[in-house]
């Protein structure tokens, strides 16, 4: 098994969630970017975004990414964005097991609606503007997403599937 594996996917995935649970059972450190970055910064992701705007959160992201690969032992869970910038997919594939969870953009609208997280790029969209947004975004990003070495399906998945198939591979 990898030492360092790294969950990307789109806002309202599931990364956070899975990945916490999956470093406990296969008894790796959890790391969050976006808590690190705003730990580093001791600043919200959104008071980044309104203050310095999003091209500087994306070179601390790259920051954070490049210092996470010196460590082992560890499950990530990436930012929405970060593996379409600055090369942090080639990054990650280079230094870890990358997995994509997928979701179709109506399951992934309705978990940002119920989400309590407060995200830049989403704020004060309407539901339908929402789902339009979010499938413009994914097809984009899905050029990323799925250079990934692993594609899971996010709905129902447990953090004990994520476990078996790093088992496996
Ligand atoms: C972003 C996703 C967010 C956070 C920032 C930008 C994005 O993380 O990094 O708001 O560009 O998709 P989550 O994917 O954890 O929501």
């Amino acid at each position: 098994m990898h030492t360092r594996v790294f969950l990307i996917g789109f806002m309202g995935s599931g990364k956070s969630t899975l990945g916490s649970k999956l470093a406990r059972l296969i008894g790796y450190q959890f790391s969050d970017m976006d808590q690190l970055i705003e730990e580093t910064a001791e600043m919200s992701v959104p008071s980044i975004f309104s203050e310095h705007g999003e091209e500087v959160f994306r070179k601390w992201e790259h920051d954070i990414l490049t210092e996470l690969c010196l460590h082992e032992k560890l499950v990530i869970a990436t930012g929405g964005g970060a593996p379409c910038h600055s090369k942090m997919m080639d990054l990650m594939n280079a230094h870890g097991t990358t997995i994509y969870i997928h979701l179709p953009p109506e399951a992934l609208r309705d978990r940002l609606i119920r989400s309590k997280t407060e995200r830049p790029l989403i704020k004060g969209k309407s539901e339908s503007d929402l789902l339009d947004f979010i499938k413009a975004l994914l097809e984009k990003r899905e050029f990323f997403y799925k250079q990934a070495k692993h594609i899971v399906e996010g709905i129902n998945l447990r953090s004990e599937d994520l476990a078996e198939l790093l088992m496996d591979s």
